[in-house]
């Protein structure tokens, strides 16, 4: 069964700890990794930004129909969290004089993917988009000579590692028993997902992923690894006694 009620301890509890890392006076960007990382990291800043509103309309939707009191609860914590990413990352970006972005074809064309279906389709979205940022994220710590931005980039995917240890558990039960066909063409076109995405922000962001030491497919085995290793560290199969009810709390 689901546990929701550790969820919402579990955001609950790190909701009044979420911390700011400010760059110390000689810890700025250069001009040569201004250049290479300011529109990439606005970019993620405004993904960061744009997890919300949909994404807790349709829990709030489906919490009504499945009797869930907790999920809408859980998801906005989770939603918190994004934020802090975006004001943490818009913080930095001041900082250095990076300015930010409103728009970005890569958050648009995910903006519209969330939208596009009902709570389960806006989960796998929102999954592939945080798998894709843990490893950039981490390849931007790598990418980078500020402290400051390393450590943000450091606290950043640990956080991330949590919220894929959330959101791949609520996918699987989510994705419930459904026959293996189906099932397997679900996971098919996430893994699709996962690769066109990795094709597209490798095309975006290449300049800080080539400092970090990827080519395209690097990036994208690295991606489609960190989707195997999260979709089999989150994998949750309700007990045959359990399967008619695996959504309740
Ligand atoms: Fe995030
Ligand atoms: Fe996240």
């Amino acid at each position: 069964m689901f546990d929701w009620n550790y969820w919402l301890q579990i955001f609950s509890a790190r909701a009044g700890n979420l911390g700011f890392h400010r760059p110390e006076r000689d810890d700025w960007l250069t001009d040569e990794e201004h250049r290479r990382i300011a529109a990439s990291i606005a970019t993620f800043q405004l993904g960061e930004q744009s997890e919300g509103r949909t994404l807790l309309r349709f829990a709030e939707k489906f919490a009504a129909d499945h009797d869930l009191p907790e999920l809408p609860a859980v998801t906005a914590l989770f939603i918190k969290e994004e934020q802090h990413h975006a004001a943490q990352l818009k913080s930095y970006m001041l900082a250095n004089g990076i300015p930010l972005k409103s728009r970005s074809w890569t958050d648009s064309v995910f903006r519209v993917l969330r939208k596009l279906a009902g709570f389960e389709a806006a989960v796998t979205v929102l999954v592939t988009a945080e798998m894709i940022g843990f490893v950039y994220y981490r390849a931007l710590a790598r990418a980078t000579g500020s402290r400051c931005l390393k450590t943000i980039c450091r606290a950043m995917c640990a956080d991330e590692s949590l919220h894929l240890r959330y959101e791949t558990q609520l996918l699987m039960t989510l994705r419930g028993d459904r026959n293996p066909m189906l099932r397997r063409l679900v996971e098919f076109m996430h893994r699709t997902l996962v690769t066109v995405s990795a094709l597209a922000v490798f095309h975006d962001h290449r300049p800080v992923l080539r400092q970090a030491g990827y080519d395209l497919w690097s990036f994208v085995r690295d991606c489609r690894a960190t989707y195997r290793m999260v979709m089999r560290v989150g994998v949750y199969r309700p007990r045959a006694r359990d399967s008619a009810n695996h959504l309740s709390g």
